[in-house]
């Protein structure tokens, strides 16, 4: 806490509220005692200026276009380390000893299995439903098959749901999509690491050999890395918000999973990917762009923006360099959905519109292309962000049930409707 002040008057009255400073990043204005005080609420929808919790675990600076995890910045993690030791970061606050690595890999390792009644539950869905219908339905059915972890309150349980549900994701997901194309479910095996696992799980099939080949297990780590966490977003602060009147984790997980569906989310990937092949190719660049800028038009430039970044999102860097390695090693040379991307980002870099109103390519842009070539259809891609974003997830669930100030999420409103009014009966309307 700093001995800074912030005045607020309105009128003749006047009232002193605390500032608050982070570590990093701009001073907060403590408003939590302002209702108490002056008998008013503030008004920001879609959060655009206000700090929902205290954290410790993720830092954007949306100009720079840093992100850091426990302080490192995310181009070191996913360069040098792998998804779980960004797990065991995120969750533990500290980068893993060896020994703790080892021990951590093998704790995840041994909860990648799903309680085998769940397999009635997937057929019960019809064959054609969206994977992420089957995600939100799945994942929040854990609760009803792990009750022995769902008690809130017991560090041991809370540890435990943790593990599993990093360790059981990419199994629901490679089942969902499974389940989607009419093949058999294909168990985890454990002495395989956590992103060729996945791949295995997702690609063999009963009838012959399946090699999963290095360099897309590496691009597939890479990618679950750099969605691992992003502060307080949507999908995450509905997370939080969820768990604040202390539901079970599973149930939390299955909130954040719905929020991230929506195409604004995590559904952008899908979208980005559907928009560069409907433009098709390069000539057809400039319409979309008038389009883009038309106030009239609602269409817009998918993968473009961010609420945070107001420079390149650090993620796309690494996202398209990822893209080339795979495309690369794929001998996929003259990908048409690639070749639009990067003349669109070209155009739309140098444009005075997008450059005004500090519009960057977003992770989203290149990961469909990426994802694609790895062998998933646009209905998986959101679901591999929920594959790579429930750690984060449940950091920030954990920190939040572990703070002993935590209260339940309740904001307030302004009320814009009918003033009381008695009521009519039927007949009389
Ligand atoms: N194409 C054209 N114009 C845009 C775009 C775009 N992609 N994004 C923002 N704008 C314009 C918008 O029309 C507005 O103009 P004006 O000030 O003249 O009204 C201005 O830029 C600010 O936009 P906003 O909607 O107020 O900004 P926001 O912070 O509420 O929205 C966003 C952020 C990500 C929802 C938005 O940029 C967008 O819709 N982008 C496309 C979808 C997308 O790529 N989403 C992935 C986000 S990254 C992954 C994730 O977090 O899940």
């Amino acid at each position: 806490m700093s001995d800074k002040i912030a005045k607020l008057s309105i009128g003749n009255d006047s009232w002193e509220l605390p500032i608050q400073t982070g570590v990093i990043g701009p001073d907060v204005i403590d408003i939590a005692s302002m209702y108490k005080q002056t008998g008013k609420f503030t008004y920001d929808p879609g959060f655009t200026s206000t700090a929902s919790c205290e954290s410790k675990i993720t830092y954007i600076d949306g100009d720079l276009g840093t992100l850091l995890y426990r302080g490192y910045p995310i181009e070191q993690l996913a360069e040098h380390g792998d998804f779980l030791e960004t797990c065991y970061l995120l969750l533990y606050g500290e980068l893993p000893t060896p020994a703790q690595k080892t021990d951590f890999d093998l704790r995840v390792t041994r909860h990648t299995m799903l309680h085998e009644q769940m397999q009635t539950l997937y057929r019960g869905f019809r064959r054609d439903a969206h994977p992420m219908a089957i995600m939100v339905g799945v994942v929040g059915a854990l609760s009803a098959f792990y009750h022995d972890s769902t008690d809130i309150s017991d560090p041991h349980q809370r540890m435990i749901a943790s593990l599993r549900m990093v360790a059981k994701m990419p199994t629901i997901a490679a089942m969902a999509y499974k389940y989607s194309i009419g093949q058999p479910f294909v168990y985890p095996k454990n002495e395989m690491d956590y992103a060729s696992n996945f791949l295995n799980m997702c690609f063999a099939v009963p009838a012959e050999q399946y090699k999963v080949n290095p360099v897309l297990a590496r691009a597939m780590d890479r990618i679950f890395t750099l969605h691992a966490d992003h502060e307080q977003n949507a999908s995450t602060s509905t997370v939080r918000l969820a768990g604040s009147s202390g539901a079970n984790p599973f149930a939390c997980i299955a909130a954040g999973i719905a929020c991230l569906w929506g195409p604004a989310h995590g559904g952008a990937n899908e979208a980005a990917l559907n928009m560069l092949h409907e433009i098709g190719s390069v000539e057809n660049i400039p319409e979309y762009i008038r389009r883009a800028k038309d106030k009239n038009d609602p269409f817009r430039l998918m993968g473009f923006g961010h609420r945070v970044y107001k420079n390149y999102d650090p993620r796309a860097r690494i996202m398209q360099k990822t893209c080339h390695e795979v495309l690369n090693e794929l001998g996929i040379k003259d990908d048409p959905a690639l070749e639009v991307a990067m003349e669109l980002e070209k155009i739309a870099l140098n444009d005075e519109y997008f450059v005004s109103k500090k519009l960057y390519p977003n992770i989203d842009f290149y990961s469909g292309i990426t994802l694609r070539a790895l062998g998933f259809p646009a209905e998986m891609f959101t679901v591999l962000f929920s594959v790579a974003r429930t750690v984060g997830w449940i950091a920030q669930w954990k920190e939040m049930v572990e703070d002993p100030s935590q209260k339940i999420g309740r904001p307030r409103q302004l009320y814009t409707g009918s003033d009381k009014r008695d009521y009519v009966t039927i007949g009389q309307r």
